[in-house]
């Protein structure tokens, strides 16, 4: 081997043996984001006016005093990776800032402002979603296994919601605050007239709590909105009677509307399923003629910003959905599931370059 070629395989080893360590500690971002969460943080640094030393944030939050040097350096990891920013001059002691992340984090009731603050805890849950896969090297070797989820938890992924009701919460409150969050962008970005203008009815399947459905009931107050969603998750509903809430299982029956809207919902489940779901909507909506169409949330992968966030979220999101046996889809993957669910048309449209809304016409 020539000198040249050793100093190249040097380099590179020091490189990927920085990427093993970066690898291995990630588990430190979400749990360290968790806990920066459960403090109450973000809106300590808020309520501060947005700008807050470590003594205010100690003042604000409550945390033992004696550990003021540990909470410095928790502080020192969120501002590296971006959740938080500091304003520090030669040493002296960091001014703590809200950054685009952690203003979404500010969890204050008196606030108009948005707060996803509950999303963590589902995507993250040490229970449910990290605990998971520690079961996945089993699960890939177990021939008779069905979705990693059962072989973790013993149950189908959403039949848990029937038995934890703190998860059922958890799941309920942090998906209503992306769906708002998420349609108040895509109204405001899209206008949304191409997309819901001239329907008369939709349902929101597998709507959750109606964070969807009612962003969309009140944008365009001509639409009538329903949420169908697992018994479970309706009885739990808060309903201000902008939407109605029905309960329902979707493989056993989809209302008949205009629209058929699935946000997050298709991503959790096989091909095979999708399209069975598909074939529900289809007989649910009138034909395209008249204003039938399925709209779709979801990701396309290779659609929105090539940027390496969105696609590294892209894709832990695309495994983490392995558990429940789904998959996130590139668009070829999708038109073969549209044509074999009797739809011959589609449109996709990028929201936040990150999500799409897929237009699937009869
Ligand atoms: C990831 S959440 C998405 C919630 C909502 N669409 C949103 O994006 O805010 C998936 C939803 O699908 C619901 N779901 C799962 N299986 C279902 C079924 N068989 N029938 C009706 N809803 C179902 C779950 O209860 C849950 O509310």
């Amino acid at each position: 081997m020539s000198s040249a070629q050793e100093e190249v395989s040097t380099q590179n080893l020091h490189r990927g043996y920085v990427e093993i360590w970066h690898h291995s500690l990630l588990h430190i971002k979400s749990t360290g984001l968790l806990c920066a969460i459960g403090l109450g943080i973000p809106t300590a640094i808020q309520r501060c006016g947005g700008a807050a030393t470590i003594s205010d944030i100690i003042t604000e939050t409550g945390v033992d005093p004696a550990k003021l040097s540990y909470l410095r350096r928790l502080m020192r990891m969120l501002t590296i990776s971006g959740i938080f920013a500091t304003d520090q001059h030669d040493g002296s002691e960091p001014i703590y800032k809200l950054t685009s992340a952690s203003r979404i984090l500010v969890n204050d009731r008196d606030s108009t402002s948005y707060d996803l603050s509950s999303l963590p805890s589902i995507l993250a849950r040490p229970s449910t979603a990290i605990s998971t896969f520690f079961c996945l090297e089993t699960w890939f070797r177990d021939a008779s296994a069905t979705t990693l989820f059962e072989t973790a938890h013993g149950v189908p992924g959403w039949s848990l919601t029937k038995n934890d009701a703190s998860y059922n919460k958890d799941m309920n409150d942090s998906f209503a605050a992306d769906s708002s969050i998420f349609m108040d962008v895509m109204l405001k970005e899209v206008g949304g007239t191409d997309i819901f203008g001239g329907l008369r009815s939709l349902v929101d399947v597998g709507g959750g709590h109606g964070g969807a459905a009612k962003a969309i009931a009140r944008a365009f107050p001509d639409i009538k909105c329903s949420v169908l969603d697992l018994e479970q998750v309706i009885s739990q509903a808060p309903s201000d009677g902008t939407v109605q809430f029905i309960s329902g299982d979707m493989f056993e029956s989809i209302p008949p509307a205009d629209a058929v809207f699935l946000k997050l919902v298709l991503d959790s489940l096989g091909d095979d399923d999708c399209v069975k779901i598909l074939r529900r909507c289809k007989t649910a909506i009138p034909t395209r003629d008249a204003g039938g169409k399925v709209i779709i949330v979801n990701f396309v992968l290779g659609h929105g910003e090539q940027d390496k966030i969105v696609l590294e979220t892209q894709v832990l999101f695309d495994v983490s959905v392995i558990r429940y046996g789904g998959a996130e889809r590139e668009e070829h993957e999708w038109k073969k599931i549209f044509l074999e669910a009797g739809f011959n048309d589609y449109k996709i449209t990028p929201i936040l370059g990150f999500l799409s809304i897929i237009e699937v016409f009869p």
